[in-house]
């Protein structure tokens, strides 16, 4: 069962001055999410992913292309019927954006007030959502008494108050630190799990989709550049826009500075060598150059995980016998990628 698909879909913002130019923020996003997975959204500032995520709750409507969930054409429908449509959709966002003047109690119980949720069910209702995101002993204080993790967890009890069967998480942990971002994931990983409900993660961090995201479409200025199981998409990208990304946020190749760095300390080969499952892997390129007698020196590189699979590049720089290093670098073959000379 397909939880959202997007076909096609544009948003095109009219100019914020008279005269200026149009502002297309989508820009012909297809996309299929599947139920019941963690889907990220990954792109730098600027990129849509928050637009997007507006027309999926049908918070702005799109200007072209057809959005449904599970099954439901809902560009189109009238405002009264979107209501129905954003109560089926939980949200959490960076700032939390809880009510200050209420207590964490007040503040999820308002979705049960809003969704006309008869009072006498509040009670099991709310103190079953605390215990389950770990919060029950904080129900009476008000949220200026939390930690920012706190805050979050009572975004998602709310989020969850009437019982969504699909969560948008815009940013959701990039206002917090590395160590309470992993708790509030592994919080969203036991919505998914525990509660089956489709989670759709949208962040410029790629930290946050190594560690909770199934598949990831990665965003760049409108438009979705690749999409695919998360460990394929950063271990093995196919668009240059996805490299230039993934090079950014993992250890990867040189580039720039870097590259031309190296280039003036070593003169010899440098070679580029990409690990990965299903490919060489390091101790076999250390025994393969072992074999050619050629020396190395690692000049550059890193070994990523995601989720239990490890994958990376290492840039070495050879030296030997000119025939040796040809020979070796011909048998690590296309894992391989020379440098040039400047
Ligand atoms: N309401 C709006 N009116 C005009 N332009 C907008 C509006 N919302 C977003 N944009 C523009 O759309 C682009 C994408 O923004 P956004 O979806 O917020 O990206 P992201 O969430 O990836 O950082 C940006 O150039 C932004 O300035
Ligand atoms: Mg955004």
């Amino acid at each position: 069962m397909t939880a959202i698909t997007l076909t096609d879909v544009v948003k095109t913002y009219p100019p914020r001055e008279r005269g200026g130019a149009p502002l297309t923020a989508v820009d012909g996003v297809s996309l299929s999410i599947a139920e019941g997975e963690i889907f990220g959204i990954i792109g730098y500032s600027g990129a849509g992913k928050s637009t997007l995520v507006r027309l999926v709750n049908a918070l702005e409507r799109t200007t072209s292309g057809s959005i449904t969930l599970d099954g439901r054409e809902i560009t189109g429908l009238r405002e009264r019927d979107l209501r129905g449509v954003r109560a089926g959709i939980g949200m959490i966002f960076q700032q939390f954006n809880l009510f200050s003047s209420k207590t964490v109690w007040g503040n999820v119980e308002f979705p049960l007030k809003a969704a006309g949720v008869p009072v006498a069910e509040h009670q099991r209702r709310i103190s079953e959502l605390l215990h389950f995101v770990g919060l029950a002993d904080k129900a009476h204080v008000r949220p200026d008494q939390l930690s920012g993790g706190q805050k979050q967890r009572v975004g998602i009890a709310r989020a969850l108050a009437t019982s969504p069967r699909l969560l948008l998480a815009d940013e959701a942990t990039s206002a917090l630190d590395p160590e309470t971002t992993q708790e509030v994931l592994a919080l969203l990983r036991r919505v998914n799990r525990e509660l089956g409900i489709t989670i759709v993660v949208i962040t410029h961090e790629m930290d946050v989709i190594k560690s909770i995201a199934d598949r990831v479409a990665v965003m760049d200025r409108g438009r979705v550049v690749e999409t695919g199981p998360t460990f394929e998409v950063f271990a093995n990208p196919r668009e240059d826009s996805t490299k230039r990304f993934v090079s950014t946020v993992v250890s990867g190749a040189p580039a720039g500075d870097e590259l031309a760095g190296l280039r003036r300390r070593h003169d010899g080969t440098l070679v580029t060598v990409r690990l990965s499952e299903g490919g060489v892997d390091q101790r076999q390129v250390f025994g393969l150059l072992t074999r050619h007698e050629v020396s190395f020196e690692i000049v550059f590189g890193g070994i990523d995980e995601i989720r239990g699979r490890t994958f990376g590049t290492l840039t070495l720089a050879l030296s030997g016998d000119p025939a040796s290093v040809r020979a070796a670098v011909a048998e690590l073959g296309d894992a391989a990628t020379e440098i040039e000379e400047a």
